[in-house]
């Protein structure tokens, strides 16, 4: 993360969010099996149920019901969705915030484009890139937003047209308020306008803010947009970013294709500080919305910091496993122009990506929490999941897992296959780091 000073404020009223958040009351896992490492009663050969609470002939006629209901609601309810077919997988690319802060231009944009070319990561499924906060400077007389002249002199079209001519896909930042989180002109009352003026210059992704938004409702306040982005006739992926505040996960299915779940991200394993809240802090705010993320609509716990001099190999490593097991966006945070190869071969590991971007579209759960390790579980398609051994403390751990009924056991970080002992994977997890496998069969 940058030092910029107008983050410091801001993020240090996001931390009230996290202790909300963590004081809400459990739910939905006293409806999971309890989990014992023993044979024939491991994870691996159960998986992690959706909570059901119907059974048998309740369960026909409730299905009846809901079907008569939801044909009932189809024929009286004007088709009011999202809709737009985008993000089925979730969305995978680059954001200038993490790292740049409000130093923003189209040299950085073009450059970082050619590196996410030159590295590899555009092979590896990165696509959209992606200006935060700062573009921008004023509306002239007419309304119209306009980029800062100094640093954007070409113009976005030009420079959405470069990002285009990469094979990328082109994003930017605006917010539902009056003004962004750094006091430029927000989307407030220009939603359509403003829609149809991305839609000109060529942009494919929104990211949508919640600052300075007064005593504005935070669902119709979105919900313009969306249909402001849909009037434009350009399909434009709508990221929400309001802080998890109002539990968008709740509303902002057919709202949105993404909505962040928590305040914002520093680079840091394990902190609540002044610049945002830690990993292992974001992390733990994700353990009950697993329900709510699925193909065209995800939970957003922020984008990576996988890079960021904040953390280490082992923790990039860990963190971009996680925000894999996740279904998290993939948003690189980091200057693609100068990364080490280590942080290169994270951010490319192309077995680890398809975890996070497995059709079936599900959320890891977390299987089991034993305080400073824990173990996460993700189903993935084709009779296979994939398990993450994560160590969140200090000293190294052993983390078995017990996998008998296995048809394979493959290491995607060593990129080989594991052998179990006496139908155990028994990993020795360092500290601050994480373990990943899939598992094939056994369910
Ligand atoms: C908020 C968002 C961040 C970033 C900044 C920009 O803090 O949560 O991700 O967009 O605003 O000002």
């Amino acid at each position: 993360m940058g030092n910029w000073g107008s983050k410091t404020a801001k993020s240090v009223a996001f931390r009230h969010i996290g202790e909300k958040r963590n004081n809400r009351a459990p739910f939905a896992f006293s409806a999971l099996p309890q989990y014992v490492d023993q044979p024939g009663d491991g994870i691996g050969s159960r998986g992690l149920a959706r909570p059901s609470t119907f059974s048998g002939n309740a369960r026909g006629t409730m299905k009846k019901t809901i079907l008569l209901l939801v044909l009932f609601l189809i024929a009286i309810v004007p088709a009011r969705s999202l809709d737009n077919g985008l993000a089925r997988t979730p969305p995978m690319g680059w954001n200038s915030w993490n790292k740049f802060g409000c130093n923003v231009s189209e040299k950085l944009i073009r450059e970082i484009a050619d590196a996410m070319v030159a590295s590899g990561m555009k092979d590896a499924g990165y696509q959209y890139i992606v200006i935060d906060d700062c573009w921008q400077t004023s509306r002239d007389n007419q309304g119209n937003i306009i980029p800062d002249p100094q640093r954007f002199p070409s113009g976005m079209k030009a420079l959405a047209d470069y990002v285009h001519s990469k094979g990328l896909k082109f994003g930017l930042y605006s917010d539902a308020g009056t003004g962004t989180c750094q006091d430029r002109p927000g989307g407030r009352g220009y939603e359509f306008q403003d829609a149809r003026q991305y839609a000109a210059w060529g942009v494919d992704y929104l990211k949508y803010d919640w600052c300075n938004h007064s005593t504005q409702e935070v669902k119709s306040s979105y919900t313009i947009m969306r249909d402001a982005l849909k009037a434009s006739g350009r399909p434009i992926v709508f990221s929400l970013c309001e802080w998890g505040v109002e539990e968008p996960w709740k509303w902002a299915a057919d709202v949105g294709n993404l909505w962040r779940t928590t305040g914002d991200i520093t680079d840091c394993w394990d902190c609540t500080g002044q610049y945002g809240l830690g990993v292992l802090q974001i992390l733990d705010l994700q353990v009950n919305l697993w329900e709510y993320a699925g193909p065209g609509h995800w939970n957003d716990p922020d984008m990576l910091e996988v890079g960021n001099p904040g953390l280490s190999i082992e923790e990039s490593r860990a963190h971009f496993s996680l925000w894999c097991m996740l279904a998290a966006p993939l948003m690189a945070g980091n200057d693609l122009r100068s990364m080490s190869p280590e942080i290169r071969e994270i951010l490319t590991n192309k077995e680890v990506i398809a975890v996070n971007q497995d059709p079936l579209g599900h959320q890891a759960q977390r299987a089991r929490d034993y305080g400073a390790t824990q173990v996460w579980r993700k189903d993935l398609s084709g009779n296979s999941a994939a398990y993450l051994l994560l160590n969140r403390g200090d000293a190294p751990k052993e983390i078995p897992l017990y996998l008998g009924e296995a048809k394979q056991v493959r290491d995607l970080w060593k990129h080989q296959d594991v052998a179990l002992e006496g139908g155990f994977l028994r990993a020795n997890v360092p500290g601050h780091s994480a373990v990943m496998v899939k598992v094939v069969g056994g369910e």
